[in-house]
């Protein structure tokens, strides 16, 4: 195969969008509708991309990140048409071939566009290819005009139709284009703003291809023609794109029930089990075996494998090892390493803390910047006291200890191994290795104080 390059054409003002991001830097699944027409346009075989932008540094950016030396990007200032995109982005392909995508249709898939490149090989194909859907409601878009044979001629913009006849014309262009550079180049450099709108229109080479030499239609599916121009085409865009993620994963072995919100970026294995209303967003990955139970928030989690993930966990860039329980509804907000076979239970808080092997705290309790060792139990109710007002302490609880429910640790501190901390302590100390900590008034219990009690309150309440 010859080699190849793309144009992205995503300079578009967007203002349907109504949003001050650029429109192709809105994501759909967790990604920016810019990388899939580039991941698509990739996978088809492209070597080298164009983007053609609105010159706004953000994209710049993202695209510099996510592709390196892939991508280059040009700037069109004015958008004056998507024929004056196109020649500005052809001003640096050097190969022989090239693929006109959009940027704002995420649906393409790369056996679509290989296709419409690989049609180019044909004997009788000529110079250009051209992506087009039947659709029941053609509105909107270009409608692809043949001619007495069966020839595609021409593409008319819905603003320039002329009669009911081509209004009636059902057969539309996707806005996808693959043809010889230097044809493209020539038929680009005629093309006119005269037409309703006033733009350089890019359909305007068809019809001067299309008098020349042959232009290949390819009927592509429908999907590939959703184009984001409003959030509710942003809307239709991902929860198709969430279907299809759902689907991926199924296909490899994951069991998938109802419809969790999956990140295209989030990587799961085989064998693990992802129910109803979860989200798992960004750089997520959950290991074969592992369990993420309806309602449980996940961004950049890493959970390795046989994890139960209890309804309602949110963890937010953290680490869950081998055979961990947590949940329901505990948090592991940044930071956090939950080690092999630890268990923590509801209303369990942690940031910035290592919770080590086999460790328990099973119910209510916030562990801030904390260190709690291998089988440490900790209470119901225990408080790690993290801050004074202005810095931030640490909490070290040695392996083996136990504090007791409703314990506060006033960091920073050490639990030795092995410590005991009786409940309702508050550890302002170090606690030495196997040492008991006891830090709460003595109990005083007055005999039938409880009748005399009441008695006083009732002749109380009847003298009011
Ligand atoms: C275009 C096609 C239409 C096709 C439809 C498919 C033209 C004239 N029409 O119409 O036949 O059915 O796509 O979706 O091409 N852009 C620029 N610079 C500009 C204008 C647009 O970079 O000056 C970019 C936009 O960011 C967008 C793409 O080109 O990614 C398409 O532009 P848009 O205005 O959406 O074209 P449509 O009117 O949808
Ligand atoms: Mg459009």
């Amino acid at each position: 195969m010859s080699s190849l390059s793309a144009i992205v054409l995503a300079a578009g003002l967007g203002t349907r969008m109504k949003s001050p991001l650029p429109k192709v830097m809105h994501t759909v699944a967790g990604r920016p509708l810019l990388a899939y027409a580039l991941r698509a346009a990739f996978d088809a075989g492209v070597e080298h991309a164009v983007v053609v932008t609105s010159g706004r540094p953000e994209i710049e950016e993202f695209l510099n990140e996510q592709f390196g030396g892939r991508v280059v990007t040009t700037v069109q200032d004015p958008p004056r048409g998507t024929g004056d995109a196109a020649r500005i982005g052809l001003a640096h392909v050097r190969t022989e071939r090239v693929l006109i995508l959009c940027g704002d249709t995420p649906l393409l898939r790369a056996k679509e566009l290989a296709e419409l490149v690989a049609v180019l090989d044909r004997p009788s194909a000529g110079e250009l290819s051209l992506m087009t859907c039947l659709l029941d409601s053609p509105d909107g878009y270009g409608r692809v005009v043949r001619d007495d044979a069966g020839r595609v001629c021409e593409v008319r913009e819905q603003r320039d139709l002329r009669s009911d006849m081509e209004r009636g014309i059902r057969e539309v262009n996707a806005g996808m284009y693959a043809g010889r550079t230097a044809t493209i180049g020539a038929a680009l450099a005629d093309v006119r703003p005269n037409n309703a709108q006033g733009e350089y229109y890019l359909t305007d080479i068809v019809a001067s291809i299309a008098r020349l030499s042959t232009v290949t239609p390819v009927q592509g599916h429908r999907d590939a023609l959703l184009g984001v121009n409003d959030r509710a085409q942003l809307r239709d865009a991902e929860e198709l794109m969430l279907e299809r993620i759902r689907r991926r994963h199924a296909e490899a072995g994951v069991t998938v029930r109802g419809n969790p919100h999956i990140d295209d970026t989030v990587e799961i294995a085989p064998d693990a089990t992802v129910d109803n209303g979860a989200t798992l967003r960004g750089s997520t990955r959950v290991g074969a075996g592992s369990r993420v139970d309806v309602g449980c928030v996940l961004s950049g989690a890493v959970v390795s494998e046989g994890v139960i993930l209890k309804p309602y966990t949110v963890i937010t860039s953290s680490e869950v090892g081998d055979r961990a329980q947590l949940g329901p509804f505990s948090h592991l907000r940044p930071d956090s390493v939950i080690e092999a076979e630890a268990h923590l239970g509801n209303f369990v808080e942690t940031k910035a803390t290592r919770v080590r092997r086999g460790a328990k705290a099973n119910h209510l309790a916030y562990l801030g910047d904390a260190d709690i060792g291998e089988q440490a139990n900790i209470g119901a109710g225990t408080i790690v006291c993290n801050y004074d007002g202005t810095s931030k302490h640490r909490t070290m609880i040695g392996a083996g200890a136990f504090v007791g429910s409703d314990s506060q640790l006033v960091a920073p501190v050490t639990v030795g191994r092995g410590a005991f901390v009786a409940s309702g302590t508050t550890v302002v100390r170090d606690v030495p290795e196997d040492a008991l900590a006891i830090g709460r008034p003595e109990q005083i219990n007055k005999e039938g104080y409880a009748v005399k009690l009441r008695e006083k309150l009732a002749a109380r309440r009847a003298s009011r």
